[in-house]
C-alpha cells in the first residue's frame, strides 16, 4: 500500500511560543493540547478518506450517532519521545496500530490500516513538533502523549453498528501521570464492581471500560488510594487489572509474575515491553493466573518483594500497598521497589535514546 498522505490545514491561532514554553516546562497530565489534530472520515460508501491534520477543535458531533448513545468508541494511547539531539521518537507504535484493529473488530467499527495509523501519528507529531517536551535530565518523564480515538457518528438510534465514523488523533504534552513522580502509589481492591466479564470487551481499549471502572476509581479515591484493582468477573478471585495499568509482583526468587492474557485483560504495549526487558535484566517472566491469596500471603511472607503497574501513561509505578475491605496488604513507607526502578530505567533509557534499541522499538516520528 502506498504511504497515504495528510493534508495541512494550519491554525491560524497557534498558542503563544512563552504560553507553550511555560506549559512545556509544568505540563501535568493530559491537561494541554497541541495546535492541530488529525481526521480521517470513513463511510460505507467511501471507505478511509480526507485525511487531514487541522486546527484542534471542537467536534461536530450529531445528538443522534451512535457514540453518544450505545458507546461504539475505541482509542489508544502512546507517546512520543524526543532525543538528545532534538529528533522525536515512537516506542513500538506498530503494537498500538495492531491493538486499535482488534478493538475496532470487537466494537464492530471499520479496521484503520497499520499504515493510515502510523501517519496519522507522524502528521500531527511533525506539524506540531515544538510542543514535545525536553527532559531536564535523565529522571524526567516528560513526552507527547498521543490519543487516536475512533467514533461512530451519523444520525441514526437504531442498534447497529455505525455506517459513518471518524477518527482523529489529538496530542497532549505530559509528565508523570501519578503525582510525586516514581513515588510508591496505594491502590483500592474493588470488591463490588468487576472491569470486564469473558466475552466482553476487557481486551478492547474502548472508553465503555474505562466509564464503568469509574465508580470503583471514585470508592478508591474516597479510601486514599490512586487506583483501583480488579478481580475477575467469575469468581471474584484471579488479580485482572488497574483501571487502566497492568500489574506485575516480583519475587524473591528472581520470578516475574504478570496475569495472563485470558480476553478479560487489555494486552498493554508496556506489560510487553517489560516482559522482554525483564528477560534481559536476568528475570524469570510469568504469564499466569494469580490470586489474590497469592498477593496477599506472598507480601505477609516476605515471597513477593515488589508489585508495580505499567502502561503508557503510568510508565512503572510501584505500588506501596494493596487496601481491602478487610485488610491493608503492604506498607508504603517500606516498598523500595528496586526491580520496578531498575525496569523503569531500562525502558525510559530506550525510549530516550540513551541505551542502544536491541530490539528495534523506536520508530522516527520527526
Ligand atoms: C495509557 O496508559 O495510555 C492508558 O490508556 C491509561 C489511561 C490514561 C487511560
Amino acid at each position: 500500500m502506498s504511504t497515504p498522505v495528510f493534508s495541512v490545514r494550519p491554525t491560524t491561532t497557534p498558542v503563544a511560543a512563552n504560553v507553550r514554553n511555560e506549559i512545556l516546562g509544568n505540563p501535568g497530565f493530559g491537561q494541554y493540547f497541541t495546535d492541530h489534530m488529525t481526521h480521517v472520515r470513513w463511510t460505507q460508501a467511501s471507505d478511509w478518506h480526507a485525511a487531514e491534520v487541522r486546527p484542534y477543535g471542537a467536534l461536530t458531533v450529531d445528538p443522534a450517532s451512535p457514540v453518544l448513545h450505545y458507546a461504539q468508541e475505541i482509542f489508544e494511547g502512546l507517546k512520543a519521545y524526543r532525543h538528545a539531539d532534538g529528533s522525536v521518537w515512537g516506542f513500538r507504535p506498530e503494537r498500538n496500530a495492531a491493538r486499535f484493529r482488534q478493538s475496532a473488530r470487537r466494537l464492530a467499527l471499520p479496521e484503520l490500516s497499520d499504515e493510515l495509523f502510523i501517519e496519522s501519528i507522524r502528521s500531527l507529531v511533525q506539524q506540531d513538533h515544538v510542543w514535545v517536551p525536553t527532559p531536564q535530565d535523565d529522571s524526567e518523564e516528560c513526552s507527547l502523549y498521543i490519543r487516536p480515538f475512533m467514533i461512530a457518528n451519523g444520525r441514526f438510534l437504531g442498534v447497529k453498528p455505525a455506517a459513518e465514523v471518524d477518527y482523529y488523533v489529538i496530542a497532549s504534552p505530559a509528565a508523570s501521570y501519578f503525582k510525586g513522580a516514581g513515588k510508591p502509589v496505594s491502590i483500592w481492591l474493588s470488591s463490588h464492581y468487576n472491569r470486564a466479564a469473558p466475552g466482553g470487551t476487557g481486551a478492547a481499549k474502548c472508553g465503555g471500560n474505562y466509564a464503568a471502572s469509574l465508580v470503583a476509581q471514585q470508592e478508591a479515591s474516597e479510601q486514599g488510594c490512586e487506583q483501583v484493582a480488579f478481580l475477575d468477573a467469575a469468581e471474584n478471585k484471579w488479580v485482572e487489572e488497574l483501571g487502566g495499568m497492568n500489574l506485575f509482583f516480583v519475587y524473591r526468587d528472581g520470578r516475574l509474575v504478570t496475569p495472563a492474557l485470558t480476553g478479560t485483560i487489555l494486552e498493554g504495549v508496556t506489560r510487553d515491553s517489560v516482559l522482554t526487558l525483564a528477560r534481559d535484566i536476568g528475570l524469570a517472566p510469568e504469564e499466569r493466573a494469580i490470586s489474590i491469596d497469592e498477593w496477599r500471603e506472598g507480601i505477609n511472607s516476605g515471597e513477593i518483594t515488589e508489585v508495580f503497574a505499567c502502561g503508557t501513561a503510568a510508565v512503572i509505578t510501584t505500588i506501596g500497598a494493596l487496601v481491602t475491605e478487610n485488610d491493608t496488604i503492604g506498607d508504603p513507607e517500606q516498598a523500595n521497589g528496586e526491580v520496578a526502578q531498575q525496569l523503569r530505567k531500562a525502558l525510559l533509557d530506550l525510549q530516550y535514546g540513551r541505551a542502544e534499541d536491541k530490539h528495534g522499538w523506536l520508530m522516527k516520528l520527526a
